[in-house]
């Protein structure tokens, strides 16, 4: 027997409700029971989630629902706090009207999928394997794009979520935005309600940013990177994960306290518009913060120019051998250890006078 705690009318109605009996369609409301796990037989949180079957289901339920639930110390029950949170806070990403979902009972190895419904255009996004999916651009060029990105996840997800390159990363970001130490960014976070990273690749840095467990922090890429973050990172109560386009964001406009994009936006069709469009969803206080590569020396950009004219005709497999090609040769001119005087501005090729490391400055 299954109950929900606190009690569905305590909080928000219907939904919460008519999804947990959809998911777990065996177990029947009893509102007599409050000793039990509130959607199956197991007494305890641990117990629910040391059997596999229920653990996808409550994480996947827990998705669609809010994302939002505790335990509590006593208890150890999973309590289920503002049920239709996340829902409530979705739109409809291409007219923003309202969305309702509809669970797809067609549940298969308690893979859970189902339906968002836009009320206004009649739009509809699939939800798979717990996420929902949100990208609707068919244009050449942003598929392939984000192909390539899928590719990239697909075959390194498991060293980008290596604790090593966890904290290398984690460094290199405080140093490139420049908060003198993980604590001041935190405090920063303090008081961020709802906070988007936007191109969360496979999560580590969203992962960082719901250190305060009172914030929703959303996640969203629109490649495969998505479903390798949250088979890490889905059970993090406060972090959800939407397959998304942040050109097209299922949100309602102001609505961030904090928006992070890092090292995305120029991968868009046009970096500044996007950069304007994330803008709009910020609240009237919101802070966004991003970080785009810059544009390099005219050798540099020369050299990129041509390399992206003829890698972008390569397979991906070609293109990740050339790839290790290409970093092997940095790595050899970094060994070098050499530094270049430029003696006076060359201002054809935007180059000042001063010294260079031989290989920031080739390469
Ligand atoms: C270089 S990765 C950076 C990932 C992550 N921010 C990090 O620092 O590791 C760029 C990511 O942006 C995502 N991306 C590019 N264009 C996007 C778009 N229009 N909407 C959402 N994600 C996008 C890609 O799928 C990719 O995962
Ligand atoms: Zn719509």
């Amino acid at each position: 027997m299954w109950k929900l705690f606190p009690p569905i009318s305590e909080s928000s109605p219907d939904a919460a409700g008519s999804l947990a009996q959809d998911v777990f369609p065996e177990c029947v409301p009893d509102s007599s029971t409050s000793s039990t796990h509130p959607f199956c037989y197991a007494s305890t949180w641990k117990e629910a989630h040391a059997c596999d079957q229920n653990a996808d289901r409550l994480r996947n339920l827990d998705l669609i629902i809010n994302r939002n639930y505790a335990t509590t110390p006593n208890t150890d029950y999973l309590c289920i706090l503002m049920k239709t949170e996340l829902l409530q806070y979705l739109v409809c990403p291409t007219c923003k009207g309202q969305i309702s979902p509809k669970i797809n009972k067609k549940v298969k190895n308690e893979i859970i999928t189902g339906t968002l419904n836009c009320r206004n255009c009649k739009n509809t996004f699939l939800i798979t394997q717990g996420i929902p999916r949100f990208v609707t651009d068919k244009t050449k060029d942003f598929v392939k794009t984000e192909d390539s990105f899928s590719a990239k996840w697909r075959t390194h997800h498991k060293n980008h979520q290596a604790n090593d390159w966890i904290e290398f990363q984690q460094k290199w970001f405080l140093d490139r935005f420049d908060w003198k130490s993980i604590a001041q960014f935190n405090n920063f976070l303090n008081d961020k309600k709802y906070v988007l990273e936007a191109g969360t690749g496979v999560d580590n840095t969203a992962k960082m940013l719901s250190i305060n467990p009172t914030s929703q922090v959303f996640a969203i890429d629109a490649s495969e990177s998505i479903d390798f973050a949250y088979k890490k990172y889905g059970h993090t109560p406060n972090l959800h994960f939407l397959q998304a386009d942040l050109r097209e964001l299922p949100f309602k406009m102001k609505f961030f306290d904090y928006i992070l994009s890092d090292q995305v936006l120029h991968h868009t069709k046009n970096t500044f518009t996007s950069f304007k469009y994330l803008t709009k969803f910020l609240s009237k206080k919101g802070y966004i913060s991003i970080y785009v590569y810059n544009k390099k020396a005219p050798i540099r950009e020369h050299t990129d120019d041509y390399l992206r004219k003829t890698t972008v005709n390569l397979s991906v497999k070609n293109c990740m051998e050339f790839s290790k090609d290409m970093a092997l040769l940095g790595k050899s001119l970094s060994k070098l250890n050499k530094k270049i005087i430029i003696p006076r501005d060359i201002a054809i090729l935007g180059i000042k006078a001063g010294t260079y490391d031989v290989q920031r400055f080739i390469y």
